[in-house]
């Protein structure tokens, strides 16, 4: 078996025995591909880890920036007591729509608000309502915007909160200092800013899955 082949078989294995036979992740998948959306949401152990590190975390709100067809929304969701609140930012009107009708199905609307646009424009907008802080943002869109979303973030967030960033290894990509693409230099300043903010504690797994080697930075914010 080729390396890659063991990584699927063994996401098959430990999803099929930790997070099995879930319809409503499993329908939100189906229609996000029968609508065109782009497979890349997180796969269904890192949505599973999600949904464990927001429940750890105790969080009763939290922010997400890139919702695609709303697969790790669901997850992160599933964690919020009745009076939680998660708001979702996603660019594309098309994408939010089929993740609406995914978390609508399941049983999850009254909990998520999904908004529609560009997150340096839905962010600024967000902190102008004064809300109340986040418990866990979910760093999960274009990669060239990670550092301002990590800066974001901070602001909307209290002593405590945590900070995840998805996709920060891309096969190994971001420790190519000769890369220059601009995802891969955003997701670069990104580590940087967590690793030398004085209001950040952070570290990085690298994963290896379905999604192939990739991995998740995760900060908290110190008190
Ligand atoms: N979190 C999802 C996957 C998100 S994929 C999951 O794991 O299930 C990235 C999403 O970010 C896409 O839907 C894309 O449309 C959105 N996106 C890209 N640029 C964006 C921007 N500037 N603002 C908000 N969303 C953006
Ligand atoms: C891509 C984006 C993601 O958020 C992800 O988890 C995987 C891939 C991408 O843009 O290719
Ligand atoms: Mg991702």
């Amino acid at each position: 078996m080729s390396e890659s082949k063991h990584w699927d078989a063994v996401d098959a294995y430990f999803t099929a025995h930790l997070a099995p036979d879930d319809e409503a992740l499993e329908a939100a998948l189906r229609d996000s591909e029968a609508a065109g959306l782009p497979r890349i949401a997180v796969s269904a152990p890192q949505g599973k880890l999600l949904q464990l590190l927001a429940q750890i975390q105790g969080a009763r709100r939290i922010l997400e920036v890139g919702t695609l067809g709303g697969y790790s929304t669901i997850q992160l969701a599933r964690s919020l007591p009745a009076d939680g609140r998660l708001i979702s930012l996603e660019y594309s009107p098309h994408h939010a729509e089929v993740a609406a009708r995914n978390i609508a199905r399941a049983g999850l609307d009254q909990l998520v608000e999904i908004r529609v646009g560009a997150a340096l424009d839905s962010l600024p907008r967000l902190a102008d309502e004064n809300p109340a802080p986040f418990d866990l943002v979910f760093i999960d869109a274009d990669k060239e915007n990670n550092p301002h979303y990590v800066e974001w973030a901070l602001k909307l967030t209290h002593a405590g909160s945590l900070i995840i960033v998805d996709n920060v290894v891309r096969s190994g990509r971001v420790a190519d200092p000769d890369d220059t693409d601009r995802d891969v230099v955003g997701t670069r300043e990104a580590i940087e800013l967590l690793g030398s903010h004085p209001r950040l504690s952070a570290t990085a797994i690298q994963t290896v899955g379905t999604k192939g080697y990739d991995g998740f930075a995760l900060a908290r914010v110190r008190s």
